[in-house]
């Protein structure tokens, strides 16, 4: 068995001998997270991976993530190789939203503008008219609200009814949710503010709407980082999965992070501020998927075709 050390100068040096890249998303282990920060790689929100791995040069992006992570880049980029560490990485929006029920409730609205969140298979992202990820959902939404068009929105229910409340569109939300962010509890954030009076309350938008309400910034994990920068409070209360504290902490040592606390804290909790399917990414399997070229995505061409559309409206509508 290999210690880290050792894995890590594996890494490293299949990612040279391959021409990969590294593209790791902030809720990866810390491990991870280094080492794409060492090799030239990316840590990101799922927005800014979508972007970095479409624009990079490298012949193969290794993506460390969840499976819609993997699928938006092969979609961008099918020239490229893309692997992950394990395919098994997915996300309850995802399982929450299949494509053949999903179509069913599109062609039952026809007179509506479709908007999918990333956290979506290929074939729901083709059925789309726009595809966003948590940083630019108002934007958007607001931008087609402005020009009149009444939205499907799909599949975080939460992240809907937040950007329902602050844009006023017209939306009708399927009924979807991640099973970490949903677990977060305003009555725990608000014990919590009384041992800490001062903290700021920072909270990813697929949190239930009595936690948004008590938040400070509500952002994506990108715009939360940011937040915890800029802000001059000295203790954060921070209401995403815990694995964004490695760059806080990385940012601002001497501020203190505190996890927000869920329902099922304790022993009993599984997915507890943590993704059980982004905690399935090793360095081990990481290597792996260099090594052996396993864990490579694959995305039919006419599906890839169709969700490439509302892929680059998003894209072209941030720069
Ligand atoms: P971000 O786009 O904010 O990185 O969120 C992705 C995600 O899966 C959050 O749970
Ligand atoms: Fe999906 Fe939630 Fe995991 Fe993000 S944290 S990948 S939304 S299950």
């Amino acid at each position: 068995v290999l210690d880290n050390r050792e894995l890590r100068d594996e890494i490293k040096s299949l990612l040279i001998e391959k021409d990969a890249v590294l593209v790791a998303h902030y809720y990866t282990e810390d491990a991870i997270q280094e080492l794409a920060e060492e090799t030239g790689g990316i840590i990101a929100d799922s927005l800014e991976m979508a972007r970095f791995g479409a624009e990079h040069s490298a012949k193969t992006l290794v993506v460390a993530g969840v499976k819609f992570m993997g699928e938006t880049s092969k979609i961008l980029s099918p020239e490229k190789t893309v692997l992950m560490p394990t395919l098994e990485a997915t996300c309850s929006l995802d399982i929450g939203c299949p494509e053949d029920e999903f179509s069913a409730f599109c062609d039952a609205n026809p007179d509506r503008t479709v908007v999918v969140y990333a956290n979506t298979s290929a074939a729901v992202k083709a059925r789309a008219d726009w595809v966003v990820t948590s940083a630019i959902a108002l934007d958007v939404v607001q931008f087609l609200s402005d020009r009149g068009e009444k939205i499907i929105w799909a599949p975080d229910q939460h992240l809907g009814r937040y950007v329902q409340a602050q844009t006023g569109a017209d939306m009708l939300l399927w009924d979807g949710a991640c099973i970490v962010h949903e677990e977060f509890k305003a009555k725990g954030i608000s014990d919590l503010k009384t041992i800490y009076p001062d903290a700021a309350v920072l909270v990813h938008p697929e949190s239930p709407e009595s936690v948004t309400q008590i938040a400070d910034v509500v952002g994506s994990t990108s715009q939360l980082l940011n937040a915890s920068k800029q802000m001059p409070n000295d203790t954060f209360i921070v209401a995403t999965d815990r694995g964004i504290f490695y760059k806080m902490k990385q940012a601002s040592p001497n501020k203190r992070f505190v996890e927000a606390p869920t329902a099922g804290s304790g022993a009993t909790c599984r997915s507890c501020a943590h993704c059980p399917w982004m905690a399935l990414n090793s360095l081990e399997l990481l290597r792996n998927a260099l090594r052996d070229s396993s864990g490579e995505i694959f995305v039919d061409e006419k599906v890839r075709v169709g969700a490439l559309k509302p892929l680059h409206r998003m894209l072209d509508f941030n720069k």
